[in-house]
């Protein structure tokens, strides 16, 4: 008998999350392999190439393994390009291939979130100008209306969009996505048309199955003052969770986008979600700087004693989760964590990361909000987009060249958890003791 455990809800959804371009391999046909062969894009030059092979059909041996550990839930995500090659023509076997997945997860006691797009775009669609196309919008509505009529009997949750204000940043600002551009009105332009498009996709999905959840995956960054006495880094704070966390929940909320200096509004978007879907990974102090006029005047740096990932991607700062769910939690409506994980190829790390995070979980369970189920990014090393795989962020280890997984003690931990639903002194002292004292102080 343990001496303590942290108990989670029945019917608690654990599971891990994927996504089609970061583990199917294959994926020639979307912006992605247009970028991965743009030399200077990715991480020294590399590509998905085979990825995980999941198209080759290794999803049995991930999501395999994800069941015997304990696992009850998947997201995963269908790909656009192959669903829909070119614009008048709608591929049929790859459908099949999702149902086959889809059929499988079920055998495994797996169920299945999943998501519409996540991040990846047909190339026709990238040719005509992505998201910033006012026409896209229509294009991944008739897309959604595809597949959830191909798939409605297997599927009863959906994600729309996978962080949408991330992608945004990331191919409009940042530049580190396709298609690379540094333009705040091309941001706005392109956050505009996937906000209509979560819209037009909700609605869609609602006629053809009306009993189905939808909603979107919010990356949610942490933000707290650096200096908690200085009204000017409040003032800064503010101001980028309203440009990163609010905006597109405000914009579900009552169809307005206002985003820095732009406004327009968005009237098929209101009420468009049954759940929050929230993705965490990790927080930043933020002081306020007038010389970085391009980053919002503000100066971002993580929390002195936070443990940082090896190659500084990810600071361990469990308090971002709880600030998270609190947000959340504002919405009233169920709420899922459909991404948070740490890049750790040797798993120093991850395990006592993992425990932190799921603490706050459990607490926000345990204050009665409506915490449905915790998805681990992820089962498997994969694709890590533009930082190619030089980052690790899976329970199970992969050599791309071989396709050989390896399990690492992160994956032992999370088995324990779901199979306890819970998370006891046993668990920790054994698999996790650098951070028994902290999760059971004596
Ligand atoms: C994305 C994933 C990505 C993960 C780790 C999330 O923002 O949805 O696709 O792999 O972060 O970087």
């Amino acid at each position: 008998m343990p001496d303590a455990t942290y108990q989670f809800p029945d019917g608690f959804l654990w599971g891990t999350a994927t996504a089609a371009h970061q583990v199917e391999g294959g994926n020639t046909n979307n912006n992605w392999y247009a970028w991965e062969n743009t030399p200077g894009k990715i991480f020294d030059n590399q590509k998905s190439s085979l990825a995980c092979d999941w198209w080759g059909g290794r999803w049995k041996e991930d999501l395999g393994n994800a069941a015997k550990d304990g696992q009850n839930a998947h997201r995963f995500s269908v790909e656009w390009s192959r669903i829909q090659p070119a614009p008048d023509r709608w591929d049929e076997s790859a459908l099949d291939f999702y149902r086959d997945i889809l059929k499988g997860m079920w055998e495994l006691g797996l169920t299945p979130v999943v998501t519409l797009h996540h991040f990846s775009d047909p190339l026709w669609i990238y040719e005509i100008g992505g998201w910033e196309n006012e026409k896209t919008p229509e294009y991944f509505e008739q897309f959604v209306r595809k597949v959830v009529d191909a798939l409605k009997s297997e599927v009863k949750i959906w994600v729309t969009l996978n962080e949408p204000n991330g992608l945004v940043v990331n191919s409009y600002i940042d530049g580190c996505f396709p298609p690379g551009k540094n333009d705040f009105r091309a941001a706005f332009t392109a956050l505009t048309h996937l906000i209509r498009g979560h819209g037009l996709a909700y609605q869609a999905i609602h006629e053809i199955q009306p009993d189905a959840m939808a909603g979107y995956a919010l990356y949610y960054r942490g933000f707290f003052p650096k200096k908690s006495w200085f009204p000017p880094d409040h003032w800064v704070t503010g101001m980028l969770n309203r440009n990163v966390n609010d905006l597109f929940a405000n914009a579900i909320r009552d169809g307005q986008v206002k985003f820095i200096i732009f406004k327009t509004m968005v009237k098929e978007a209101i009420g468009t979600q049954d759940f929050v879907g929230l993705q965490y990974y990790s927080s930043d102090e933020v002081s306020f700087n007038l010389l970085k006029p391009g980053e919002l005047f503000a100066s971002r740096e993580y929390p002195k004693n936070a443990p940082v990932s090896p190659t500084g991607f990810i600071a361990d700062v469990p308090q971002g989760m709880a600030q998270a769910l609190k947000w959340a939690h504002q919405f009233r409506l169920p709420i899922y964590v459909t991404e948070n994980g740490v890049e750790d190829a040797e798993d120093k790390m991850r395990p006592a990361y993992l425990l932190r995070h799921l603490r706050e979980v459990w607490l926000a369970a345990n204050f009665n909000w409506q915490v449905k189920g915790y998805f681990h990014w992820s089962q498997v090393d994969n694709f890590e987009w533009e930082r190619g795989w030089s980052q690790r962020f899976g329970l199970w280890e992969l050599d791309p060249k071989t396709q050989k997984r390896t399990r690492r003690r992160s994956a032992d931990l999370y088995a324990a958890i779901c199979k306890e639903n819970g998370i006891s002194s046993e668990t920790v002292r054994w698999l996790a003791p650098e951070v028994f004292s902290e999760m059971f102080p004596g």
